[in-house]
């Protein structure tokens, strides 16, 4: 039953002004793709021919695309579902089912999508740490301006029903869990970060976190950026512009990445991370504490805010 995902392709949203949403996400380092009168499809440095889309109308969080491995995988989840496969709006096209799970939120699955061009990455220079001497002769030098978007990496959702969701993701998209926030015993389950099922290749740490809050919501969608300088020159930049900060700069024990949280104009979290663990199939999977969640190896606790 089910396929096996092989990442996170996009997020899609609505917002009324489609103007203010692009300045923000260019300053939030995305590039457009396309531009209709009504859709605004942005894209990072990657060959994903999008990774955000809005929509124009009321704010809102609409739907999280994965990438199925082959048609044929797509065939075979429309099968088992009995779900048509409908063509996908956009830059490189390709196919779509369109799914919706147990709290509501539509979750499209894609195949066939054309890859573009990948946008080469700022030149970037070796670092000097105290161990590996590894940048001679040559001065650091950064520009100033946005972080480099490369791809989505994660998307959080909170969810009514922790176990109820979990058992529709695995058994549709088979993802496997890499740490479950356990109180401890199965029915005290809080929540887990999701990683997808490779096989022998490593796969980002989560590629879903489903929390179970009770309440249905999109919690946040994190793209990772070319590295740590560019992170922080993100950060100013965005500070500069007056753009609203959530959470960070930190680096957080699940997954391990360095961490910056930044909310639309709309109020939806986006969150910009680099160096976070890659894990095969086989590595297996932990128990962790709550504690675990919000704490961080270095950095701010979040603010009460932070997941609504
Ligand atoms: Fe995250």
């Amino acid at each position: 039953m089910g396929i096996k995902i092989q990442d996170v392709a996009y997020v899609s949203f609505s917002a009324p002004d489609l103007d203010e949403m692009e300045a923000f996400l260019i300053e939030f380092g995305m590039v457009r793709a396309e531009r209709t009168s009504d859709a605004l499809y942005m894209r990072g440095l990657d060959e994903n021919p999008f990774l955000q889309v809005t929509y124009l109308g009321e704010p809102a969080f609409l739907a999280a695309g994965f990438k199925a491995a082959s048609m044929e995988n797509l065939e075979t989840l429309a099968r088992e579902e009995n779900a048509p496969i409908d063509s996908l709006n956009g830059p490189g096209g390709g196919s779509v089912v369109r799914l919706t799970d147990p709290n509501g939120f539509r979750i499209e699955v894609v195949a066939g999508r054309r890859s573009v061009a990948r946008i080469d990455a700022p030149a970037r220079s070796p670092i000097n740490d105290a161990y590996a001497m590894l940048r001679l002769n040559t001065l650091k030098r950064l520009t100033k301006g946005p972080s480099h978007v490369k791809r989505l990496g994660h998307c959080v959702l909170n969810v009514r029903s922790f176990r109820e969701s979990e058992a529709w993701y695995k058994s549709r998209l088979g993802l496997i869990t890499s740490d479950e926030i356990n109180l401890g015993s199965p029915e005290q389950a809080l929540g887990a970060f999701l990683r997808c099922d490779r096989g022998p290749i490593p796969s980002d740490h989560h590629t879903m976190f489903l929390l179970g809050t009770g309440k249905p919501g999109f919690n946040h969608a994190a793209f990772q950026v070319a590295d740590f300088d560019d992170l922080m020159c993100g950060h100013d930049f965005l500070k500069q512009k007056g753009r609203h900060h959530e959470w960070g700069i930190g680096r957080h024990l699940l997954g391990s990445q360095i961490f910056d949280y930044w909310r639309d104009p709309w109020g939806h979290t986006l969150e910009h991370w680099t160096d976070g663990d890659l894990l095969d199939a086989a590595w297996g999977s932990r128990i962790s504490s709550l504690q675990d969640v919000i704490g961080t190896q270095w950095g701010p606790m979040p603010p009460s805010s932070m997941g609504s």
